[in-house]
């Protein structure tokens, strides 16, 4: 903890130094010419920078073991505390958990939802904030006293509940965060809220039902994966997995349109939600453009309880994982975002008009015209760097025409997967969270695993996807070309590849040299920097802690310092958890982080409550027992 009151000054200048340290020794690494597998791992420039012995100045707790027991473990001198868990009242009137299953639609809807995901902070005053949760999906094996197997009209609409966002009001009292069940902010977004569709897509054939002919007036959200904030102080809530939720008793012909989401005329038996069974909205045979509706990022005002959510078409549609936004110099909105699923892409937009402070009219108007870009990198073989471009998603351009299927922009939007691959971006392994350095110059991005790779033709091994069978996932990073987020190059590198050393040494399956023994994770998903610049990455992987993934545990949270690549293992999670969601005080003296899931699949997990309760996704404290500035 030497360097707790350090400033975050002297943290960035610290990192200023590095890179350009980086830099003028990827430019010596750039003269020694092709390289073999064996130089591959040592030649990786954050391992150089390692190797130089830089002293982190950054990471100021001990790097904790890997575990495999069902509770949080932490470095000495931090804690946790449960802030809400699944099930928790946070609207007036609604009733305490209970254990049975048994509660019904009305209850789940002024609960807390399940399986909490991305999050943001918005704060108020001192000791006083609003706390903006995704609720991504629920598990029917702890959601229902019937796993799920005896479906009724109330028992999807209690799923339905339990999927959104929830927003509390937070207080801090006796030096604690806790939630205000009285917040005049507290809402519950669910599947089925009114929202609007916005932006280029909007009103387009595509989009119109049966119960909207505008193709505008849309219900709810769902599989709410990750996250952004505006400077604006919006949420933005990202669709993730919506194909899932849709489905049809009739043989249904679906066409390429369908099947590159994944969206499958499945029956009630071989659905896993079910929603179809007596929800006709989600029977693709009677609402064919349903699933068009869903598959966006979704703008949240968090202090108007009675603000329609704003669906973004303009961001495109995929699978949404998070929205990392900033401010170019001259004020034009930047969007990164990532489409997890193997083989797909990596987008950015860039607003057309330009962000003024405290004009909120203007603002509020930044994500519904703009440009989508998607990004193809350079494949240099054994090259863990490169460069690479931003190609333009607009209709007329790049082959996106007529002939090649697409009708209008409205429909690049709306098929924006088969967009980008007319325009030749680069398939990744799975993109996940992308999360902005503070020095708004570097961009980071876990690509979390991807078993297609080197297996299937559109996904050969290259670039910034370098392994074969890849069940270990890496973290990249670009650089905008002179620092500028609008433009249309970028160079790239690796951060980490993510590896067991002890089970594949000397193979890139150990991963790069900041991995060790005593490191060592797979499927880096949700990442976000703090403000001096630590980089947090939560593990969404494997946790048999056997054969590939022998000896890495739980899931669990790291810390990474970008300067010299360090990484530190500084939290585990509990038995069959993921540990997804992270959002800091203004002080950073209070983290709050996601465990989803414990327990999932009937792994004896009792999380958080203990004894014999049924485990329950849940929002963490993480706070220093001295009250200091967490990870410093
Ligand atoms: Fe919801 Fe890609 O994680
Ligand atoms: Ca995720
Ligand atoms: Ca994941």
């Amino acid at each position: 903890m030497s360097d707790h009151n350090q400033s975050n000054d002297n943290n960035q200048a610290q990192f200023t130094q590095m890179i350009e340290r980086q830099m003028s020794r990827r430019k010596f690494l750039a003269t020694s010419g092709a390289l073999g597998l064996g130089s591959f791992l040592s030649l990786n420039p954050i391992s150089s920078a390692i190797a130089n012995s830089f002293e982190s100045v950054l990471l100021n707790f001990e790097n904790i073991p890997a575990s495999t027991s069902d509770t949080i473990t932490l470095p000495k001198g931090y804690k946790s505390d449960v802030l809400m868990s699944w099930g928790d009242p946070v609207l007036a009137g609604a009733p305490e958990f209970a254990q049975d299953g048994r509660q019904d639609s009305m209850a789940q809807a002024g609960q807390f939802g399940d399986n909490t995901d991305g999050m943001s902070l918005f704060e108020l005053s001192a000791g006083h904030a609003v706390l903006a949760v995704n609720n991504e999906y629920t598990n029917y094996e702890y959601l229902f006293d019937h796993g799920g197997k005896k479906m009724t009209a109330d028992d999807v609409k209690k799923a339905q509940a339990a999927h959104g966002v929830t927003i509390v009001e937070l207080r801090k009292t006796n030096g604690a965060w806790n939630v205000d069940p009285q917040g005049k902010f507290n809402r519950r977004i669910t599947a089925n809220t009114p929202m609007l569709l916005t932006g280029p897509a909007a009103g387009h054939e595509q989009l119109k039902t049966t119960a909207d002919s505008s193709g505008t007036k849309v219900l709810g959200t769902f599989n709410n994966c990750a996250n952004g904030e505006t400077p604006w102080g919006t949420y933005l809530t990202c669709e993730e997995n919506f194909h899932g939720y849709f489905g049809s008793n009739e043989k249904l012909e679906l066409d390429e349109r369908y099947a590159r989401y994944g969206v499958k005329a499945v029956s009630v038996e071989d659905s896993r939600y079910k929603w179809h069974q007596f929800d006709e909205r989600f029977d693709l045979a009677k609402n064919p453009n349903e699933p068009h509706r869903h598959g966006w990022v979704v703008e949240i005002d968090p202090k108007d309880p009675s603000a329609t959510p704003l669906k973004r078409t303009a961001l495109g549609r995929f699978k949404h994982e998070n929205a990392a936004l900033t401010l170019d110099d001259s004020g034009h909105a930047v969007v990164y975002l990532g489409d997890d699923e193997r083989g797909e892409h990596l987008y950015k937009f860039v607003s057309k008009g330009k962000f003024i402070e405290g004009d909120d009219a203007n603002n509020r108007q930044l994500l519904e015209f703009g440009t989508l870009y998607v990004a193809r990198f350079s494949m240099q073989k054994d090259e863990l760097k490169g460069s690479g471009e931003w190609l333009e998603l607009t209709h007329g351009k790049n082959g996106l025409t007529v002939e090649n299927g697409f009708a209008d922009q409205a429909e690049v939007m709306i098929f924006a997967r088969q967009a980008a691959t007319i325009v030749g971006a680069t398939t990744m392994d799975r993109p996940e969270w992308v999360a902005i350095h503070p020095d708004n110059k570097h961009v980071f991005c876990t690509l979390t695993n991807n078993k297609n790779r080197g297996n299937k033709e559109n996904q050969p091994v290259g670039g910034p996807n370098p392994r074969a069978d890849n069940h270990y996932g890496q973290i990249i990073r670009w650089q905008p070309k002179a620092g500028d987020h609008t433009s249309r190059e970028f160079n790239w590198d690796v951060y980490v590849l993510a590896g067991n050393p002890t089970v594949h040494p000397n193979t890139l399956y150990a991963g790069s040299n900041n991995i060790t023994s005593d490191n060592m994770f797979n499927s880096p998903d949700g990442i976000g920097f703090d403000k001096s610049g630590r980089l947090w990455i939560q593990t969404d992987g494997k946790y048999s802690n056997q054969g590939d993934f022998a000896g890495m545990g739980n899931n669990q949270m790291l810390c990474g310092d970008p300067n010299t690549g360090e990484i530190r293992r500084f939290l585990t999670g509990p038995i069959a958890c993921e540990i997804t969601g992270l959002c800091f005080s203004s002080d950073q003296t209070t983290m709050f982080v996601g465990v989803q899931h414990p327990g999932e699949g009937g792994a004896p997990s009792h999380f958080p409550d203990g004894g014999n309760s049924k485990p329950r996704s849940s929002v963490m404290i993480i706070t220093r027992e001295d009250g200091g500035v967490i990870g410093a």
